[in-house]
């Protein structure tokens, strides 16, 4: 028995980093998971190893900022698994820059990448979520059958300021917002709405920039970090999908609105 056994998830931005280690994580508890980046390889990549364990998962290569693509994912879940109750919303990415040198098309790039992808996959799931919610309310008395969970990704960068990242960081820190806002919302309907702030997690976001790199950051500021985190190491994409896959169980029944920082006890982003 797993504890997500019966349940049917969607991990946007799940063919690397943490939204792999993620899928992985949920198929292992027992969900089938519906496999979704922007990126053909890395997704299928993932899709074979849950599969190669034992799990379920279907495969939707989308581009989630995009309201119809998101609409796609969502009828992944349902047209292979037959319904949708948990979306953990990963799928972001960085383009930093020192704000005298931002431009319009860094910044909306980087709020549609993190903020919009969110909107438009949790909009996107209303109907499968909501709506289902609604329905069992109305024929249980009033209760929905279970709890359904939608889990958004901020960023310790939002909880203490970054240089470099105005743009991440107004994506990141409207998150924490909107996730209290929709917990008040979709409460009524049982579905319990959180989020995320991992600290300095090794993926490709935070491997060791060179010039002319599109990913990563400064060594220095690498070494900077690690002297910054309590727990003495940085994450590993692991310890990102231990709590995602907490949030996503009865375990958090009576958590919403929440954003938990998972840094290691990064001073100053606790
Ligand atoms: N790595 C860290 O230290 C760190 C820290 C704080 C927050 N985060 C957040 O965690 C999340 C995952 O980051 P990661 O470090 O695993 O990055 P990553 O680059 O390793 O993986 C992100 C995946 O998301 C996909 N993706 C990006 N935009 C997409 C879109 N519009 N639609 C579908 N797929 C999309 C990418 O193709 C990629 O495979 C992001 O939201 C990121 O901002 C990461």
């Amino acid at each position: 028995m797993g504890r997500l056994d019966d349940r049917v998830a969607i991990v946007t931005g799940s063919g690397r980093g943490i939204g792999r280690a993620t899928a992985l994580r949920l198929a292992r508890d027992g969900a089938a998971v519906v496999v979704n980046d922007l990126d053909n390889g890395p997704a299928e990549e993932t899709v074979g190893l849950i599969v190669a364990e034992g799990g379920q998962a279907a495969l939707c290569v989308a581009n989630t900022v995009d309201l119809d693509d998101a609409k796609r994912v969502v009828q992944t879940a349902i047209d292979s698994f037959g319904k949708l109750d948990i979306v953990i919303n990963n799928a972001g990415t960085t383009r930093d820059k020192m704000f005298h040198g931002l431009d319009d098309e860094l910044f909306d790039f980087v709020l549609d990448a993190n903020l919009r992808t969110g909107y438009h996959t949790t909009l996107a799931a209303m109907p499968y979520m909501r709506e289902v919610a609604k329905k069992e309310m109305a024929e249980n008395g009033g209760r929905p059958l279970y709890h359904r969970k939608i889990v958004f990704t901020s960023s310790v960068a939002a909880l203490m300021g970054n240089p470099g990242q105005f743009n991440y960081t107004a994506a990141k820190g409207a998150i924490i917002a909107i996730t209290k806002t929709l917990a008040r919302e979709l409460g009524p309907f049982g579905i319990n709405v959180n989020a995320v702030a991992p600290g300095f997690v090794e993926t490709r976001l935070t491997q060791a920039k060179s010039d002319g790199d599109t990913y990563g950051i400064p060594e220095q500021m690498r070494q900077m970090s690690l002297m910054l985190i309590a727990l003495g190491r940085l994450g590993e994409p692991e310890d990102i999908a231990n709590v995602h896959a907490f949030l996503a169980s009865s375990d958090s029944d009576f958590i919403s609105g929440v954003t938990i920082p998972v840094t290691g006890g990064q001073l100053g982003g606790m």
